[in-house]
């Protein structure tokens, strides 16, 4: 156990060791530093501990190298000499409690959001919108939300922006004015967005952030790897998505004030794609929900190359932070590493830009706070190495992991249930079919009263003939029998016409969706 008797977790040894404190964990954490120099085996030693602790984790894998947490490392050059170097005693390789989810379905369960969920703020990012396009993109959310109509995907958000524009007229007073060209401007975009591969990403199953709360037998806390290699060729999409699971579990979990260690720990890597481009609103609500976020007891750690690539106001509440080696060639470079040494409280022992660019790899200049919650004086340390494998696994490993998992039967299939565009376009074929139908009703009319003329010409003709006028008599009365049932159907007709339009919108109905502090859905 790398958890120590007093709690603590031990992550890196220096002249002294460092200990990360777990009440602490919610202040987040930062790894950062140049490729090759050992973020990813930062981030297995950090999620390992808090899993031994019983803590959850969430992870997103971006090289694939992640997945080998489900099998036990094994001895090489490296961990041999930091086994003997610093004195840990019964080192054992293991392999730890693994769930695989993917969002292509292929290395994982299959786990997708959907639109409705999403939200309007979160998809005008990925529509790249104008504020007066999110405008209108927020107005069809909310007639959407208050009919209950459920957004799975795309398709569903094109036929409720094709018929919140045709309404328009009825809808401008209440919400507001939904143009054409607005409208016209967001359907190029999801066009886009569908040739990006957008499509993919929305649907069922949705992915339930509240299964990442799962233990194994032992008490350890589950490893949440999502794998992310494909997704993160859509850097916009990839982003989002980590996005939106962050304001999910923001929403999922109550306040909770302080704890001894955290409820769940989210790593997300390459997180300066969080931020990449993205519009001032958004940054601001980033900012807010990392910081909302403490006090539901959620770490979140930020995995990135360059310090400078994650906002300051975001980078100014992360109190733990290990900093792997920085490059400098380019002026740029330069720039970081100052930026980087100065975001640490000095050591005496020596200067931090200089040790910035001679750490080894594995080796980080590691600052974490302490019980207090005061910043520790920066320490040059070897990170410790990590018990399970740090290779990726092999595609048959992560088969037979997910095809084992309890979770196999809820996520096992992707599937397409009613939503907002089978419901519209039910409603417009009923339409159709209602229409069909009065006219239907209308030509039997006509068709009535043709023949009434025509029998009452004959009864003109037959008037004459008293045998015959009598049964003439009785024919009449019958054709006005048949008149008055024709009347009654045709009335019949239009009443369900109207029923059937006011139905059009409260299909799905239930209930009136509500939108959290992001923009998501509320539970
Ligand atoms: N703490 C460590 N203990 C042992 N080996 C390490 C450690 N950190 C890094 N390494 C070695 O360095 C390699 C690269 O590290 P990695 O974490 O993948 O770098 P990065 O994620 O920054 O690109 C690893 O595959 C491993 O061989
Ligand atoms: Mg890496």
């Amino acid at each position: 156990m790398y958890t120590s008797e007093n709690g603590k977790i031990w992550l890196a040894t220096g002249s002294e060791r460092v200990y990360l404190e777990p009440a602490m964990a919610n202040r987040h954490g930062m790894i950062a530093g140049a490729t090759g120099t050992g973020k990813t085996v930062t981030l297995k030693v950090v999620a390992e501990s808090f899993s031994e602790m019983g803590v959850p984790v969430f992870i997103a894998d971006i090289k694939g190298d992640v997945s080998g947490m489900c099998l036990p490392g094994s001895e090489n050059k490296h961990i041999r000499r930091s086994i003997d170097t610093m004195g840990i005693e019964d080192f054992n390789y293991t392999s730890f409690p693994v769930r695989f989810f993917d969002v292509y379905g292929r290395l994982g369960h299959p786990v997708r959001t959907t639109v409705s969920d999403m939200g309007p703020e979160l998809l005008s990012r990925l529509l790249g919108l104008n504020d007066v396009q999110s405008g209108v993109l927020r107005i069809v959310f909310r007639i959407a939300d208050e009919q209950g109509l459920l957004l799975l995907d795309l398709k569903d958000l094109r036929s409720m922006l094709q018929y919140v524009a045709d309404h328009s007229s009825e809808y401008k007073i209440k919400y507001g004015n939904v143009s054409a060209t607005s409208v016209g401007a967001i359907q190029r975009a999801l066009l886009t967005l569908e040739d990006e591969g957008g499509n993919i990403f929305f649907g069922e199953p949705m992915l339930e952030i509240a299964d990442w709360f799962d233990w194994a037998e032992d008490g350890r806390g589950m490893m949440n790897i999502l794998e992310c290699a494909e997704l993160f060729q859509h850097p916009l999409l990839y982003g989002t998505f980590l996005l939106w699971m962050l304001s999910e579990l923001y929403e999922l979990l109550p306040e909770a004030g302080d704890l001894d260690k955290p409820k769940i720990a989210f790593f997300f890597d390459e997180a300066h794609l969080l931020f990449k481009d993205a519009p001032k609103a958004l940054l601001e609500k980033v900012e807010q929900i990392v910081r909302l976020i403490r006090s539901k007891g959620v770490s979140v750690w930020f995995i990135t190359q360059n310090p400078m690539d994650i906002p300051e106001s975001v980078l100014a509440q992360i109190g733990n932070r290990v900093q792997h080696a920085l490059r400098a060639y380019t002026p740029n470079e330069q720039k970081a590493i100052r930026a980087a040494a100065q975001s640490f409280r000095v050591n005496p022992a020596f200067d931090t830009q200089t040790v910035l660019q001679e750490l080894a790899t594995g080796e980080a200049l590691v600052s974490v706070l302490d019980e207090k919650g005061i910043p520790g004086i920066v320490q040059r340390a070897n990170i410790l190495p990590p018990k399970s494998s740090m290779n990726a696994v092999e595609p048959a490993v992560i088969g037979t992991v997910t095809a084992n998992s309890p979770l196999f039967d809820k996520y096992g299939v992707i599937v397409d249930r009613e939503s907002a565009y089978e419901v519209l376009s039910a409603a417009a074929e009923e339409a159709e079919r209602q229409a069909e139908e009065e006219t239907r009703a209308k030509e039997e009319e006509k068709r009535r009263i043709a023949e009434e003329k025509e029998k009452a010409a004959e009864e003109k003709r037959l008037a004459a003939e008293e045998r015959k006028r009598a049964a003439e008599q009785k024919a009449k009365e019958k054709e006005k029998a048949q008149k008055k049932a024709a009347a009654k159907k045709k009335t019949s007709a239009l009443e369900k016409a109207t029923s059937s339009a006011m139905n059009t919108i409260g299909r799905e109905v239930g209930k009136q969706l509500v939108r959290g502090l992001f923009g998501t859905l509320k539970k």
